[in-house]
């Protein structure tokens, strides 16, 4: 026979005999944490607009039988005044196995935290993007069937001083071994100990094994230091032209959203040898595999 549902809308629609009976239950079973086995839950907390990230952990979670809590901030207590750190120490405290955030704060993992539950920086303000770097990474080398970047040339361009993506893929990038080279307007650029800097297309000497476009990061650009959309373009929008003049074989990456016909012209795109959708399906694995690293010792146990 189906279970009759029940309708809870007051304490009213609960007798004595049932409250005191939960309560019992509650304490002696410990629900709230229930020992393994257990399906694991992933939650996502994205305090800024996602659309790969997001779903690729969702999707990563899906196709690993992990269930999924999306936290989303325009329906939350946010709303009310609720601060985002307190935000964050409550949906710790309802204890995922693995919280996924992403904020325009910089990532930092409170003292009270729960010891089982792993936090998984899904991209915080301009400092780091380390799963699209992993799976930037991983598309390369994948493309390249190869386990190391040696020998490899690899050009950033674009919006470096505000993209976590580009700080993330600089030291990862060189950690494989690549000669990492970046090309941004003076108010975009970085000074770094594992990247070089160029001036312009013009001054590439030799080919270049990928090419990387960012995003111009207009929400995080200060007034007054935002280049116009044409002075952009003229010097580092990878037109087909600049694009085949880095190489016969240099692929191209974006890690999305792009902004068409300012960093990235329609035609290279879609291209050939443009590995953008490739970086999205990897995506996919590379949280796979990093959600199963972060639960129960995982893949590497
Ligand atoms: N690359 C990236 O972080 O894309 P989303 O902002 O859509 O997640």
């Amino acid at each position: 026979m189906k279970q009759q549902g029940k309708i809870i809308g007051s304490v009213d629609d609960l007798t004595d005999g049932e409250a005191e009976r939960l309560f019992f239950a509650a304490r002696t079973k410990n629900l709230g944490d229930i020992a393994y086995p257990k399906p694991a839950v992933l939650m996502t907390a994205f305090f800024e607009p996602s659309t790969r990230t997001r779903l690729s952990f969702e999707m990563a979670a899906h196709r690993l039988g992990i269930r999924v809590l999306n936290f989303n901030a325009e329906s939350s207590s946010l709303e009310k005044g609720e601060s985002y750190g307190d935000t964050l120490l409550n949906l710790l405290s309802l204890k995922p196995d693995v919280l996924v955030v992403r904020s325009s704060f910089p990532f930092y993992v409170p003292s009270c935290h729960d010891e089982g539950t792993s936090i998984i920086n899904g991209g915080d303000g301009v400092n780091e993007h380390p799963t699209q770097a992993l799976t930037d990474c991983f598309t390369l080398l994948n493309h390249w069937q190869t386990d190391n970047l040696r020998n490899k040339k690899i050009l950033i361009v674009g919006d470096i001083a505000h993209s976590r993506v580009a700080r993330s893929n600089i030291k990862l990038l060189n950690r494989f071994g690549a000669s990492v080279y970046m090309l941004a307007p003076k108010n975009y650029s970085i000074e770094s100990n594992f990247a070089s800097n160029i001036n312009s297309f013009g001054d590439i000497d030799g080919s270049i094994d990928a090419v990387m476009c960012l995003r111009l990061q207009k929400e995080r650009i200060l007034k007054g230091h935002a280049l116009a959309n044409e002075e952009y373009i003229d010097s580092y929008s990878l037109t087909l032209e600049r694009f085949l003049s880095l190489g016969e074989h240099c692929v191209v990456l974006h890690p999305g959203p792009i902004n068409l016909g300012v960093e990235i012209e329609d035609a290279v795109k879609n291209h050939s040898r443009s590995l953008i959708l490739e970086q999205v399906k990897h995506g996919v694995s590379v949280r796979a595999a990093l959600i199963l690293h972060c639960i129960n010792g995982g893949i590497f146990a």
